[in-house]
C-alpha cells in the first residue's frame, strides 16, 4: 500500500492533468467555505441525557421508503415516519414496524453486532423511543460522537439535521421538535464510500458503519457556552519560569456584547470575570500562579470552571508549551524524542469500532506496557476517550483527519469538506493536553493540485490553532543513485514530517536499510509509519516473511538506518496492533487483516512488541536532539 517511488505513471498524469486547476483553486476554495454548525465543546463534562442502548434497526429498502428518493433526494415520508402497520387494516397499511425490529447496540457499528450486516455497506435506519419533559428557557441538542459516514436525523417526524464524515461530532438542536412525554429519534446512517468523499472509496481500513460513538440530548439554558480555548499563553520563546499566563476565548451562544463570563482555575490562582464581544466571545489572557505543566512525566489536569448565565461547565486541562527549533521538538523547552505506536479505533479481543471506556482502557494498557509515550492516532479521529484518557495517562497523540490517499483534490467542494471535519477535530479537542500535532493527511500523491489543497489546509489548521504543531504523513521517498530523496514540497508546509516506509516489507530487503543515505528536510522528521506484517505465532527464519522472527529483523535493521538520521525525532510503527481491512485476504495468515500489529486482534504480543518494549525503555534508537 506503499508506492516509493514518485515517478508513476499515475502522478505523472495526475500532475499533467491538474495543473489548470491548481491556478484556479485558491479562488474556488474562497466560496466554498462553509458555516460551522453548532458544535458543542466538553460534552462529555456536562450532565446529559444518554441515549445509548438498543436501537431498533432496519436495513433500507429501496423503492418505496427508502432514504433516497428515484432524483436522488432524501425521502422525508419513508421509514422517517415511524409508523406501525394495524394489521387488520385494509391494504394499504405500513409493512415495515421499528417498535418490533430487531434492536443494535448504540454506539457500536452494525458490522460486528449482525452477521448478515458484516459486509454491508449502505443505509441503515435506527429508531429510538425517549421522554422528555421541557424545562423552560431551554435549548436542547442532539448530540452524536460521530456516526460513519452520512446521517439524516428526524425527530417526532421532523427532519432535524444531516451530516457528513465517519469520525467527528455533530450537534442538531431539536428543542422545537420535541414533545412533554414521549419521543422518538430516527437516524439513516449511510456508511457507503464515496469518490468525493473523505476518505475516498479506496481505504485499507474496514468500513464499520453506523452510530459508532455515544448519542446524547443535551438541554441547556437559552444562552450557553459552546465553544472555549483555555491554553498556557503561547510566547515568542518558552520559558519554564515565566509559564504563568492562560490566554484563550470563551464562546457563549446566544450573548450579547457585555455579557458577564467567569473563569476560574483554583488551583492557578484564576478568578475572571470576563465580558463577551458582540460575536458572544470573552478572550483573555490572564497571570496565574506558577503552573505545573502537563507532560508525559506529570500528566498534570487543572480544573476549569466556566460559568456565563444559568450556564456553568468544569473541564479538566493539561497546560503545556509545544514547538520545534530547528530540528528538535520541545515540549517546555525540553527536547523530547516520540516513541510511539501507530492504531486504528479497532477495539481489541471484540473488533468493530472502539468506542467503550473498555476499548481505550485495554488500547492504553497496550501502550503502557509497550513504554511508549506517543501515539498516532490513524487515519481519523478517535472516540473522544482516547484524548481523555491519554491526558491522564501522559500520552502524546498525534490527530488526523480521514485525508487518506487519494481523494478529489480538484474539487472544491472537497475542500469545503476537508476544512469543515479539521474545523471539527480542532475545535472537540483543542483542550487536550494529549494532542500535540495535527495532521491533514496520509500519503497524497505529489502534484500541484495536492499540494495547494493540503497547504491550505494546514493553514486553516494553524489560523484555528496557533499553540500546535502541523505535521501529514508523506509517502516514500524516491531513489537517487544510492540515496533516498524526500522532496515533496508540501513538506514546506509543515512544522514535522511524518516519513512513511516500508523498506524490507513492500520494497528492498530488510539488510538494505543499513546502507541508505537518506536525503530528508531539515525539520523534525517522525518515522510515521514502517514495519512488517507476521502472524502471530508463525515461527521461522528471520527472513521467512509472515514469521514473527521476520518482522523483527525487519526493525532490527530499520533501527540501524533510523539512527543514522539525525532529525529523527520519533519511531511510529505500523501498527498496535493487528486490524481488519478487507484488503487483506491471504488464507490463513490474513483472513481480512492486516497483520502489520506488534499484537494479534486478540492482544497476543509478538516478537516484536517485546523488540519495542526494549527499545522504548532503553530509549536506543532515535535522539531528542
Ligand atoms: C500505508 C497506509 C496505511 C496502510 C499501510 C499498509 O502506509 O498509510 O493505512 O494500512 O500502508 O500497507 O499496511
Amino acid at each position: 500500500m506503499n508506492d516509493l517511488s514518485l515517478t508513476s505513471t499515475r502522478n505523472r498524469n495526475c500532475r499533467n492533468g491538474l495543473l489548470l486547476a491548481a491556478l484556479c483553486l485558491p479562488t474556488l476554495i474562497a466560496h466554498a467555505q462553509q458555516p460551522l454548525k453548532t458544535l458543542l465543546v466538553g460534552v462529555d463534562r456536562r450532565s446529559v441525557t444518554s441515549l445509548n442502548g438498543d436501537w431498533h434497526y432496519l436495513v433500507d429498502q429501496p423503492p418505496a421508503r427508502s432514504l433516497y428518493t428515484s432524483d436522488g433526494k432524501i425521502r422525508d415520508n419513508g421509514y422517517a415516519l415511524n409508523t406501525h402497520p394495524n394489521i387488520d387494516s385494509g391494504p394499504h397499511n405500513e409493512e415495515y414496524d421499528f417498535a418490533t425490529a430487531p434492536t443494535l447496540k448504540v454506539p457500536g457499528d452494525w458490522n460486528t453486532q449482525d452477521p448478515t450486516l458484516f459486509r454491508f455497506e449502505g443505509v441503515v435506519w435506527y429508531e429510538h423511543d425517549f421522554d422528555f419533559h421541557a424545562k423552560p428557557n431551554s435549548r436542547t441538542f442532539l448530540h452524536f460522537g460521530a456516526a460513519n459516514y452520512k446521517s439524516f436525523v428526524w425527530v417526532n417526524q421532523k427532519r432535524i439535521c444531516d451530516h457528513e464524515g465517519g469520525f467527528t461530532p455533530f450537534d442538531c438542536e431539536v428543542t422545537a421538535a420535541l414533545k412533554d412525554g414521549s419521543n422518538f429519534v430516527v437516524v439513516a446512517v449511510d456508511s457507503t464510500r464515496e469518490v468525493d468523499g473523505i476518505p475516498s472509496t479506496g481505504i485499507d481500513w474496514f468500513n464499520y458503519g453506523g452510530l459508532t460513538r455515544d448519542v446524547s440530548l443535551v438541554t441547556l439554558p437559552t444562552q450557553f457556552i459552546d465553544d472555549y480555548d483555555v491554553h498556557l499563553k503561547r510566547e515568542s520563546t518558552f520559558s519554564a519560569v515565566s509559564a504563568d499566563r492562560l490566554s484563550g476565548y470563551i464562546h457563549v451562544e446566544g450573548a450579547s456584547a457585555g455579557t458577564p463570563v467567569t473563569l476560574r482555575v483554583p488551583e492557578a490562582g484564576v478568578n475572571a470575570t470576563l465580558t463577551t464581544d458582540a460575536d458572544g466571545r470573552a478572550s483573555f489572557d490572564l497571570k496565574t500562579n506558577k503552573l505545573e505543566l502537563w507532560s508525559p512525566a506529570t500528566p498534570k489536569l487543572y480544573k476549569v470552571e466556566l460559568a456565563s448565565g444559568q450556564d456553568k461547565l468544569t473541564d479538566d486541562i493539561g497546560f503545556r508549551d509545544i514547538r520545534v527549533d530547528g530540528t528538535r521538538i520541545l515540549l517546555n523547552g525540553k527536547a523530547i524524542f516520540l516513541q510511539g505506536a501507530n492504531m486504528h479505533a479497532e477495539a481489541p479481543y471484540r473488533t468493530g469500532r472502539a468506542c467503550t471506556d473498555e476499548d481505550v482502557k485495554n488500547i492504553f494498557g497496550f501502550l503502557q506496557d509497550l513504554n511508549a509515550n506517543f501515539v498516532r492516532l490513524a487515519h481519523y479521529p478517535h472516540d473522544e476517550r482516547m484524548e481523555r484518557a491519554a491526558d491522564r495517562d501522559g500520552i502524546m497523540i498525534w490527530s488526523e483527519i480521514p485525508l487518506w490517499q487519494h481523494i478529489s483534490f480538484e474539487k472544491p467542494e472537497v475542500y469545503a469538506k476537508a476544512a469543515f471535519m479539521l474545523n471539527e477535530m480542532i475545535r472537540r479537542d483543542r483542550n487536550k493536553a494529549s494532542v500535540i500535532l495535527w495532521s491533514v493527511s496520509n500519503e497524497t500523491p505529489n502534484n500541484p493540485v495536492r499540494t495547494q489543497f493540503l497547504t491550505n489546509l494546514a493553514n486553516e489548521a494553524r489560523k484555528l490553532d496557533s499553540t500546535r504543531l502541523i505535521t501529514s504523513a508523506l509517502l516514500g521517498p524516491h531513489a537517487k543513485g544510492d540515496e533516498m530523496v524526500q522532496d515533496d514540497p508540501f513538506a514546506n508546509a509543515l512544522d514535522v514530517v511524518g516519513q512513511n516506509e516500508y523498506i524490507g516489507w513492500y520494497d528492498m530487503r530488510p539488510e538494505d536499510a543499513d546502507n541508505i543515505k537518506w536525503v530528508l528536510p531539515q525539520k523534525p522528521i517522525l518515522i510515521s509509519e514502517f514495519g512488517a506484517e507476521a502472524k502471530q505465532g508463525v515461527h521461522g527464519g528471520k527472513d521467512q516473511r509472515w514469521a514473527e522472527e521476520q518482522q523483527v529483523n525487519v526493525y532490527e535493521h530499520q533501527f540501524v538506518m533510523i539512527n543514522k538520521i539525525p532529525q529523527v525525532r520519533g519511531l511510529v510503527p505500523w501498527i498496535l496492533m493487528d486490524f481488519r481491512s478487507p484488503t487483506r485476504n491471504i488464507p490463513k495468515l490474513q483472513d481480512g487483516f492486516n497483520r502489520k500489529g506488534l499484537l494479534s486482534e486478540d492482544g497476543k504480543k509478538k516478537q516484536a512488541f517485546y523488540l519495542f518494549q526494549k527499545t522504548y525503555k532503553e530509549h536506543s534508537v532515535g535522539k531528542p536532539e
